[in-house]
């Protein structure tokens, strides 16, 4: 970790763009907040990250502390001072070297960041040739030397054809932010102080502004839902490539689903079309197609295909087929081939569900436990109406309701009503046959 840089993350903007009641930071990709990924990079290489919030800063403060701890936050005068100028205007770095970056850039990595330290200009700032530079401040350059920014919003028809735009972060010193900053004006097409248009004030000044080629897939911002989408195949195309490097077997990596929080152990297999979401671990278990996994842990295990664990739910050498949902409960050694619903439940080894077997564990009000001990059959359509406890040994007979109860060892619980056979009934009924 470099103790010589300060950064800075401008998080306070509304995002328009994206027509959402959210503030745009706090919107997901990988099933994090976008905000996240950029402190989490940043993170990597200084302990002085301020993050500047205004708009919701309630709720973008109170989801960073969820990950961080030790971040400083400034709040942004944004009514008075809108704007990416606005937004420095309260910023006090630590250090002399202060890399200013926009929070809606989750693809950015530790290894984008270090290009721009190693730059020795007065300013250094990033910039990328697009195909379609639409929606992003343009860069005008002459002889290698950038002389302005010119957003979107105020460009003339020929400034809109430059395609090389500013894609938001800057390296700056200190004292140079703190000769301009004060001096931005909001005479614009938005109202807005401008943080780019300390370029133009710098080099006025004749100080150096170096651009830094960079490439889009680390440095894209996120405006729109659309750009949010695409940030996201990116984002998850590095997850799965992370995961098959140490040793997860992903069939048709492009169908599935991880998110930031899972971890895996050992030779995972993961089929085709599975979603793996929160804080999950995959310990050497293998996870078939189409099944959904919510914070849960699976060691020595297998599940699906077209199994839902839900949260809180912990396998250990469990064997869970096709549609079967678990939820909140611990299963160790059982086999739940087919069709079952366990909620709240625990389960010990040598136990098998049968087929359509459900755990009425709601009442309405009130959830329920079901516990159930070693070696005990359940057969197939056993309703268990928790609070209920079997102890080990146990076998239920199919169609049972096992009503609400402590059920001891070396038993058969059986609850059916005997069979009727009515002669004649059919024929009488429907008018035909014999
Ligand atoms: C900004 C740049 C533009 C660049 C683009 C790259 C300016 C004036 N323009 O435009 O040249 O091409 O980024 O993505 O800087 N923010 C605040 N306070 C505010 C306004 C914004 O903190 O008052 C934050 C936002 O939360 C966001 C970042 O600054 O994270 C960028 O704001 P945004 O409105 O997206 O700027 P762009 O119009 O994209
Ligand atoms: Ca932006």
């Amino acid at each position: 970790m470099s103790n010589s840089l300060s950064i800075v993350i401008l998080a306070a903007g509304k995002g328009s763009r994206m027509k959402s009641p959210k503030a745009k930071v706090l919107h997901e990709i990988c099933g994090r907040e976008m905000l996240y990924y950029s402190i989490k990079a940043a993170r990597e290489i200084t302990d002085d990250v301020i993050v500047v919030v205004a708009h919701q800063k309630d709720a973008v403060i109170a989801a960073m502390e969820k990950y961080y701890t030790g971040l400083t936050f400034v709040t942004q005068d944004a009514e008075n001072f809108p704007g990416t100028g606005g937004a420095m205007m309260g910023v006090q770095p630590k250090y002399d070297d202060v890399l200013v970056l926009n929070g809606d850039m989750p693809l950015i990595e530790r290894s984008s960041i270090e290009k721009f330290l190693a730059n020795p200009a007065d300013i250094v700032m990033s910039v990328i040739p697009l195909d379609n530079p639409s929606g992003y401040g343009r860069v005008v350059i002459e002889n290698g030397q950038v002389l302005r920014i010119v957003e979107e919003k105020d460009a003339s028809e020929e400034e809109k054809a430059i395609n090389t735009v500013n894609a938001g972060v800057y390296a700056f010193k200190h004292h140079v932010l703190q000769t301009y900053i004060p001096r931005l004006s909001n005479a614009n097409a938005q109202g807005e102080y401008y943080l780019t248009d300390v370029i133009e004030m710098a080099r006025a000044d004749a100080l150096s502004i170096a651009p830094l080629y960079v490439e889009e897939i680390e440095f894209k911002g996120v405006n729109s839902k659309n750009d949010l989408a695409q940030s996201e195949i990116i984002m998850m195309d590095r997850i799965r490539r992370t995961w098959m490097d140490a040793g997860v077997i992903m069939q048709l990596p492009h169908t599935i689903y991880i998110e930031e929080g899972v971890q895996f152990e050992g030779e995972c297999i993961v089929e085709n079309g599975v979603r793996l979401c929160g804080n999950t671990l995959i310990s050497h278990s293998h996870i078939k197609a189409h099944s959904v996994i919510e914070e849960s842990v699976v060691r020595n295990s297998d599940v699906g295909p077209i199994a839902h664990l839900r949260p809180l739910s912990v396998l250990e050498g469990t064997h869970i087929g096709n549609f079967v949902e678990v939820k909140k409960s611990t299963l160790t050694g059982v086999k739940a081939g087919h069709l079952s619903y366990l909620g709240d439940a625990t389960i010990d080894e040598g136990s098998n569900i049968g087929a359509g077997t459900i755990t009425c564990n709601y009442d309405g009000i009130k959830k329920y436990q079901t516990i159930i001990g070693k070696n005990v059959f359940v057969g197939s359509d056993t309703q268990l109406v928790a609070p209920v406890e079997i102890a080990d040994n146990v076998m239920i007979a199919a169609g049972t309701t096992v009503t609400a109860g402590k059920y001891e060892s070396d038993i058969l619980i059986l609850s059916r009503t005997t069979i009727k056979k009515i002669p004649g009934f059919f024929s009488r009924f429907f008018g035909k046959g014999n």
